[in-house]
């Protein structure tokens, strides 16, 4: 698995007006939507394409189109979905997988209550979206179900990770990809990422 920490200084300038304690609701998600955007522009770099003949304004003209296999987006509920209309911005045609995962206070371990992938996941790579990599459990959750319907190219886009979650799935999913704008300090008692953003899903829907 390699991790990318994004160096764009759009996407730090960005990400530090997201750790302000007072920011708005609408301002707070504005921002997840811009960084998904710059995010995604980053973890598609890599992305093939052919060459093809079109009929230009002067005549016929080679251009270069996306080749290969088609992308499916997943976010997480329900943080997972301040990030989708960023990433929609850039790939207009993707299919969007949706899981939800909660967790069981007894056994700390995440538990599916929703799912609905997109067909033909064996063809598809998957962008995972997740404001918050914490302490991994959802995400390592979420790599086992597209893994299990077949997908086998994935990739996170978070806009926070902690040096625990990253370990985690590292090791349980060498071979996904994580791109994140910041890798943060630690976890707190309470699995929340410090510094951190706090509760990204309850600034993005403005709950409590
Ligand atoms: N989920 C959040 O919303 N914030 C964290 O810091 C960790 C998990």
């Amino acid at each position: 698995m390699a991790v990318h920490i994004a160096e764009h200084p759009l996407i730090k300038h960005k990400l530090g007006l997201m750790r302000a304690r007072n920011i708005s609701t609408k301002d707070f998600r504005d921002l997840s939507s811009e960084v998904a955007r710059l995010l995604t522009y980053e973890a598609t770099k890599d992305l093939e394409t052919e060459e093809v003949e079109i009929d230009g304004w002067a005549g016929p003209v080679t251009v270069e189109r996306m080749k290969g296999k088609k992308i499916t987006i997943l976010p997480i509920l329900r943080a997972g979905l301040g990030m989708m209309n960023g990433v929609i911005d850039l790939i207009p045609s993707a299919k969007v997988s949706v899981v939800g995962l909660y967790r069981n206070e007894e056994t700390l371990e995440p538990v599916v209550y929703y799912e609905k992938m997109a067909g033909e996941m064996d063809k598809r790579i998957a962008l995972i979206l997740d404001p918050m990599l914490a302490t991994g459990g959802t995400l390592i959750a979420t790599i086992d179900m597209l893994k299990k319907a077949g997908c086998n190219s994935i990739r996170g886009l978070f806009h926070v990770a902690a040096p625990e979650g990253i370990k985690r799935v590292t090791d349980a999913h060498p071979d996904v990809d994580i791109y994140v704008a910041a890798v943060d300090e630690r976890l707190n008692e309470k699995g929340y990422i410090l510094p951190g953003l706090g509760d990204a899903g309850d600034k993005i829907f403005g709950t409590k």
